[in-house]
């Protein structure tokens, strides 16, 4: 396995592959690697000729008082994995390189990247993430682009922008991929503190009552939304940061649930925030 450090290396490997028309499946990531990312690089693997996976944790997406210094770091454990898949290329650069000085530059993506995470979160998350992603795609000129469904607006986002700013690139969402016990899997779950990592759970437990009210023929998305907010509050070692129940195309809020809609949230647990979500409609799917 190649590991790249220097921008101008990774765009020469990446102008190479593709003067020979191979295929380029790209995964980018923030390290500290799980079975979700893994997914991702396995997919890419069954796809494309090369896999170019990217390691680098953006400060530009982490809020002022967000975790950027306490998110989880394991570059040693991370080559071995990503080897072990079967990754050809870890492109690893560093922030300096990524934002050398007076950058003036940004990529917003207005309407989608408001809403959910764009309002708890704020505006500049979103900003940060179109921004890098734009910056890797020009860098990797994929062929494919591989995100994961647990940050469906994250995947909507990044949709939204490679079509709106001509990158040739093919989008590609895969699914969620949880623990035995449900939960979906985030290099922040190992910073929960060990004795709450059950009651984790609420939130996902939440989204699947949701998925049965829904089942029982109830679409009405205020009576949806109020039985998941109970659920989750029952538990006073959890903030609820926001749930809501909205179109998986434009994530505006829905009042009837007579389509496929995205239920989706974000709760705060031991001071670690996670999210998760269901995509359900009047004809299921009933299990993910
Ligand atoms: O999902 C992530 O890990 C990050 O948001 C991404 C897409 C790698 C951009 O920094």
């Amino acid at each position: 396995m190649e590991i790249i450090e220097d921008i101008g290396r990774m765009r020469a490997r990446a102008e190479e592959l593709m003067v020979r028309r191979v295929d380029r499946g790209f995964v980018p990531t923030m390290g500290a690697l799980h079975e979700g990312h893994l997914s991702l690089a396995r997919r890419s693997g069954g796809e494309n000729a090369v896999t170019i996976m990217s390691v680098f944790v953006n400060p530009a997406q982490f809020m002022p008082g967000e975790d950027y210094d306490s998110y989880p770091r394991t570059w040693k454990k991370d080559l071995e994995l990503a080897e072990g898949i079967g990754v050809d290329i870890v492109f690893h650069p560093t922030a300096e390189q990524m934002y050398p000085p007076r950058r003036q530059t940004t990529v917003q993506v207005h309407e989608l990247a408001k809403r959910l995470c764009g309002i708890s979160r704020g505006l500049g998350h979103f900003i940060g993430v179109a921004t890098v992603v734009a910056k890797l795609f020009n860098i990797v000129a994929p062929t494919r682009a591989y995100f994961g469904q647990k940050d469906a607006q994250q995947a909507l986002v990044i949709q939204r922008m490679a079509l709106d700013l001509n990158f040739p690139v093919k989008i590609v969402v895969c699914p969620i991929i949880r623990a035995d016990d449900g939960l979906a899997l985030s290099s922040r779950n190992r910073n929960i503190p060990a004795g709450l990592r059950p009651r984790a759970l609420a939130l996902r437990e939440g989204l699947s009552l949701g998925r049965e009210m829904i089942r029982n023929r109830n679409y009405d998305a205020q009576s949806v939304f109020n039985a998941i907010c109970e659920h989750i509050l029952r538990d006073d070692a959890i903030e609820l940061d926001y749930l809501h129940l909205v179109s998986p195309e434009t994530l505006e809020d829905v009042e009837r649930i007579d389509d496929l809609v995205l239920i989706a949230g974000a709760i705060k647990i031991g001071g670690v925030r996670l999210i998760d979500n269901i995509l359900v409609g009047p004809d299921g799917p009933w299990d993910d």
